[in-house]
């Protein structure tokens, strides 16, 4: 299988600059890589339009629980699939710590990003403290089993579950691959005590997120049981990217 790139431009790009990179990104050409481009809300439409027939998927940064109504503010998985969307990132560390976003939200979401044929990227992580205090293992399995737990995945449904250390986020300095491979280990088995075997196998992928850049990526996409990356900061750029992706070709 391809490796899998996820771009999370966050809010860190208007309308013009999203459609620049954009612009420069669909002159690359990507080649055995999938690309998943996120921009933010408003920005979708223009980036989706750049991208068509490029192959580059575009994603959400975050989608609401319902499928229409009087929900002031908030957009719909069936309005981000209308508009291009295929991914949609859910539970990212910025949405819980800032919006106070909680599990039981991101379960919802992924239940209604699934109905509506989008493909979650489900974010979950441990804060330093968490980690310092040795409870690492205990918030990956908790946060893994509450977004998932009850939720069945029939094909051709996929999910994608990616792995954040909180504090690594926007560092420029990514935690030891060997620890990234342990921390995919733990999710990988609570996936296998929630779904059926050939379901974490063909249906799901685990990916790494946190200061990723084009020294490292390959030291985190050669672990067991990891099929890509999340990039932040490393995706604004277009010969960053670009040059990260061209680490996995
Ligand atoms: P970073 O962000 O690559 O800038 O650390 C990753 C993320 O927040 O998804």
């Amino acid at each position: 299988m391809e490796p899998l790139v996820v771009a999370n431009w966050k809010m860190k790009l208007g309308v013009s600059a999203s459609r620049e990179l954009a612009t420069e990104l669909k002159r690359a050409r990507f080649n055995g890589v999938e690309i998943v481009v996120c921009p933010s809300f408003v920005n979708l439409l223009a980036v989706v339009d750049v991208l068509k027939k490029t192959g580059v998927q575009i994603g959400a940064q975050n989608c609401f629980w319902e499928s229409s109504g009087a929900y002031t503010g908030e957009v719909s998985p069936a309005e981000l699939y209308e508009a291009g969307c295929r991914y949609v990132i859910i539970g990212h560390s910025e949405r819980r710590q800032y919006l106070r976003e909680t599990d039981s939200d991101v379960h919802h979401k992924v239940k209604a990003a699934l109905a509506a044929g989008l493909i979650p990227i489900v974010c979950v992580g441990e804060t330093f403290e968490q980690r310092q205090q040795g409870g690492q293992d205990y918030v990956l399995i908790d946060q893994t089993v509450k977004a998932l737990e009850g939720i069945s995945l029939l094909p051709p449904q996929q999910l994608v579950v990616a792995y954040e250390p909180v504090w690594v986020i926007g560092s420029g300095q990514a935690i030891e691959p060997a620890e990234a491979g342990a921390a995919h280990q733990v999710i990988r088995q609570t996936l296998i005590d929630i779904f059926p075997l050939s379901v974490v196998a063909d249906s799901i992928r685990i990916i790494y997120g946190g200061s990723v850049n084009e020294s490292n990526v390959k030291s985190f996409t050669a672990l067991p049981h990891t099929s890509g990356v999340l990039v932040g900061g490393a995706s604004l750029h277009p010969a960053d990217f670009i040059a990260l992706v061209n680490e996995l070709k």
